[in-house]
């Protein structure tokens, strides 16, 4: 056992957590528990095994994350996948979220599919399967292959069908073994940074791409809902979005908020589920929509995946491309070592909105607190701060639970420290350290008590 574990088993970690666990007697009993990652924040291995690179080997390799860190090497998960799943069965999760990299099961995006590339998540799956877990797979977290950006990436209609074939392929592949799947991850997010707010990725297109990019996304997940229906025998289809209450920095900044909402957390569910684009957008999008595209963006589908983390609080701004901007939060809420807002009631009050407005079985796709942690002289990572943050947001969840809304599962972000986009390595949102310079994995203090609380709410201990 690694003496950073050792250490924060018996450092008092435990001792110190025994009493506060949030309430969760509203949960469901065969709620899931799980973990969840990305394939390009951890897998590392970009140039292996005839993977193809990804805008964001390309946005790296320019210089052009503020990090300047790279995905080169990212957790090595490649390598030590193994590792990694006996990690989550000492957690004894039920389920583990992952995503495939498309880029290296088709290096050019499309076309000729890569067999080695195929054959990790073979490997993958199939270890995760004998561990007993369950692999959720979602299909895009925001690595598009370079060789289809270069083609004008989300903003040509053609890519709705790349994604279509790509997700043919996987399901072809895994169907058999893999049941869970999601679409996108965050479409809100991935477009609304690297097309809304300027100095994205792809800052040169401009506010007209982000309306074309929205409507070509949600095209893409409904073709690929379709896609998966057909040709995967039982399988559990869902989308996860990112979906935060955008509040006013100001009275005066309410209108900026609402606009902000409407493209944060309304600019994807609200056709995938409704089949209408919020009013704010409408016209906006209306050039690129094509008779019967809503029927195609509207396929039924199993549950929401929610990724909760804090507020975010906006201000009017008419310089800014959709004439908002970020602004100031009320100084007196307390906030996460990397600045984020600390608003337990907020994530009960979104999961109850989203209840409402969708009316799909919810499942918590990520949760969870960035800091900046160290060992401490022991080799020991007790991140008490990340521990109270999930106890007050899983005891949140448990709220709104006993409020009415059908939430089946909760996924930590994340199981492992890892590339976390533009800031890089320094921001750690993992249970479990990595120390780079070695790899080596050392399980933190919240990776114990999510252990325990898991175990307890099974049943299989006392607490509960
Ligand atoms: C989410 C992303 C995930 C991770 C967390 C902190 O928006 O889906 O990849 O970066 O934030």
């Amino acid at each position: 056992m690694p003496a950073g574990e050792a250490a924060s088993n018996s450092a008092g970690a435990d001792k110190k957590l025994a009493a506060p666990y949030p309430p969760i007697a509203a949960l469901r009993r065969d709620f899931i528990w799980g973990v969840s990652t990305s394939s390009f924040q951890i897998e590392g291995a970009t140039n292996e095994d005839g993977r193809g690179p990804s805008v964001w080997d390309t946005y790296g390799h320019q210089g052009q994350t503020t990090s300047k860190d790279t995905g080169d090497a990212a957790c090595d998960h490649y390598h030590r996948y193994l590792e990694d799943i006996a990690l989550m069965q000492r957690l004894g999760i039920q389920a583990y979220r992952f995503s495939v990299a498309w880029p290296r099961v088709l290096p050019q995006g499309r076309g000729a599919p890569n067999e080695r590339g195929l054959a990790f998540y073979d490997r993958l799956i199939d270890a995760i399967l004998v561990a007993g877990i369950e692999p959720w797979l979602c299909l895009y977290h925001w690595d598009l292959p370079q060789a289809l950006d270069d083609l004008g990436g989300w903003t040509g209609r053609d890519s709705a069908a790349w994604f279509a074939d790509y997700a043919a392929l996987v399901a072809s592949r895994y169907g058999d073994r893999v049941k869970r799947f999601a679409t996108f991850n965050e479409p809100s997010i991935f477009t609304l940074f690297g097309y809304g707010f300027g100095g994205g990725m792809r800052d040169t297109a401009g506010v007209e791409s982000l309306h074309r990019v929205i409507h070509h996304v949600n095209l893409a997940h409904g073709a690929a809902v379709d896609v998966l229906r057909e040709r995967v025998l039982g399988c559990s289809i869902g989308a996860i979005h990112n979906n935060q209450p955008c509040l006013p920095s100001s009275p005066a900044d309410a209108q900026a908020a609402a606009r902000c909402d409407a493209y944060w957390n309304r600019a994807f569910p609200d056709p995938q589920c409704r089949g209408v684009y919020p009013d704010v957008m409408r016209a906006a999008i209306e050039p690129y929509v094509q008779p019967g595209d809503l029927a195609r963006i509207r396929r039924p589908i199993d549950w929401f995946g929610l990724n909760h983390y804090c507020p975010v609080f906006l201000k009017a701004d008419a310089n800014a491309r959709l004439g908002f901007s970020f602004g100031d939060r009320p100084p007196e809420i307390p906030v996460t070592p990397i600045g984020w807002p600390i608003m337990p009631d907020a994530f009960r009050d979104t999961i109850l909105e989203v209840a409402k407005n969708y009316g799909l079985p919810i499942y918590v796709t990520e949760n969870g607190l960035g800091g900046f942690d160290k060992p401490d002289e022991s080799g020991a990572i007790v991140d008490d701060n990340r521990i109270a943050y999930l106890r007050a947001y899983i005891g949140a969840m448990n709220e709104a639970t006993a409020a009415g809304a059908d939430v089946r599962g909760y996924f930590v972000w994340s199981l492992l420290d890892n590339f976390e986009w533009d800031s890089g390595y320094k921001m750690r949102f993992g249970i479990t350290y990595i120390d780079y310079p070695t790899q080596r994995r050392i399980p933190k203090a919240s990776f114990h008590w999510y252990r325990d609380l898991i175990k307890a709410a099974r049943g299989q201990s006392g607490y509960g």
